[in-house]
């Protein structure tokens, strides 16, 4: 019989519930995206970030459950990220979990953000999960490569040393005031520049560490784009054929970092697999130059379905079962972990 569970994910700027069977089967993944809201202050405001979870939760769990013909009856635990993200967002996920686990009797599941993303590329499989595998997770709060050994053990390769490659998307999108979140806009402005047009830096791309930096790169783009004596803000001097050319050249050199730090990590580990995770991960450009560096490295590569790349429950309810498989279940005592805690700690 399968084991339905309900996943809730609110450690960021997106609600969401889904009903997950047995780790892989997707029956409804409901995800309500405050990106709107958020849209005019250029990033996720805190408060407004919480208070947007408090009035979305119950009718987005309501509605996972409907959209996969399912009642809480029917569930075998509850799954809800704990952690890392922001204390707020993350309080209205535990908070609606434990109250729901304890009404209806069921197991509870902390399940951490960036594991799940960093396993999350199993959803693309029908046969078994490609683990060991090399992960890289680039979304809005981190970029890091892991060596997945299987759903419950992950091992830290390397990270950003400051911005994640998602925050220098939005950074440099507000820059060439393309609009929040800059990850879809520069994806689409990019596709008319030339990405060869201006050399941006590669920030350690040569060096045989697993770390990134990805803010001398977004001040390169600020320097190109206002020089000296220009307002912020104005963009007015550029035509859109530059604007889409910066935006090309940008996201070449953050893509070719990505790429060759991935590569670098499966050749020094002996790795065989690749799986890519995280809001980043639906990058139109990452996703093909991957494709071609894996091919020519003779590794395997599981992207993640674009639909699972950014924040949703159908990846922690997916891990979720793993983690319930094997007994790391927890009581109404859970509280949410705010800060930059790193999935090989638990
Ligand atoms: O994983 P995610 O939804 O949230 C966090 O855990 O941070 O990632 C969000 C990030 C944002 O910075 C957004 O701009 C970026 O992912 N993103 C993209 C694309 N779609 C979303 N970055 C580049 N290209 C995209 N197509
Ligand atoms: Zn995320």
């Amino acid at each position: 019989m399968t084991a339905w569970l309900l996943g809730i994910e609110s450690s960021c700027d997106e609600t969401s519930a889904a009903i997950v069977g047995d780790g892989h089967l997707v029956r409804s993944n409901v995800i309500s995206s405050q990106a709107d809201l958020h849209a005019k202050y250029g990033g996720v405001v805190p408060e407004l970030a919480a208070r947007a979870h408090i009035e979305q939760i119950r009718e987005i769990v309501d509605l996972a459950l409907d959209r996969a013909g399912l009642a809480f009856n029917d569930l075998a635990a509850i799954a809800v990220t704990d952690g890392p993200g922001l204390a707020g967002s993350l309080l209205i996920g535990v908070t609606a979990a434990k109250t729901l686990a304890a009404l209806y009797g069921l197991p509870l599941v902390p399940v951490d953000h960036i594991q799940a993303h960093a396993t999350s590329a199993a959803l693309a499989c029908d046969g078994p999960a490609p683990w060991p595998a090399i992960a890289l997770v680039a979304s809005g709060g981190h970029t890091s490569l892991y060596l997945v050994r299987d759903f419950l053990t992950i091992e830290l390769l390397g990270q950003t040393t400051d911005d994640a490659a998602g925050e220098a998307f939005d950074k440099v999108a507000a820059i060439l005031e393309l609009g929040y979140p800059g990850g879809p806009a520069i994806d689409s402005a990019a596709a008319s520049g030339d990405p060869r047009a201006i050399a941006f830096p590669r920030t350690w791309i040569d060096e045989p560490h697993l770390d990134f930096s990805f803010s001398g790169l977004k001040t390169a783009v600020l320097y190109h784009v206002y020089g000296k004596g220009r307002k912020y803000g104005d963009v007015s001097h550029l035509t859109m054929d530059q604007i889409g050319s910066i935006a090309a050249s940008f996201q070449q050199a953050v893509v070719d970092v990505l790429v060759a730090k991935t590569i670098r990590a499966a050749r020094d580990t002996g790795g065989k697999a690749v799986v890519v995770g995280g809001g980043v991960a639906a990058n139109r450009l990452l996703r093909s130059e991957l494709a071609a560096a894996c091919r020519n490295h003779g590794l395997q590569l599981v992207l993640t379905p674009p639909e699972y790349c950014g924040d949703n429950a159908a990846m922690i309810a997916a891990l979720g079962w793993h983690l319930w498989q094997a007994g790391a279940t927890t009581d109404h005592w859970l509280e949410p972990r705010s800060g930059l805690l790193r999935p090989a700690s638990r």
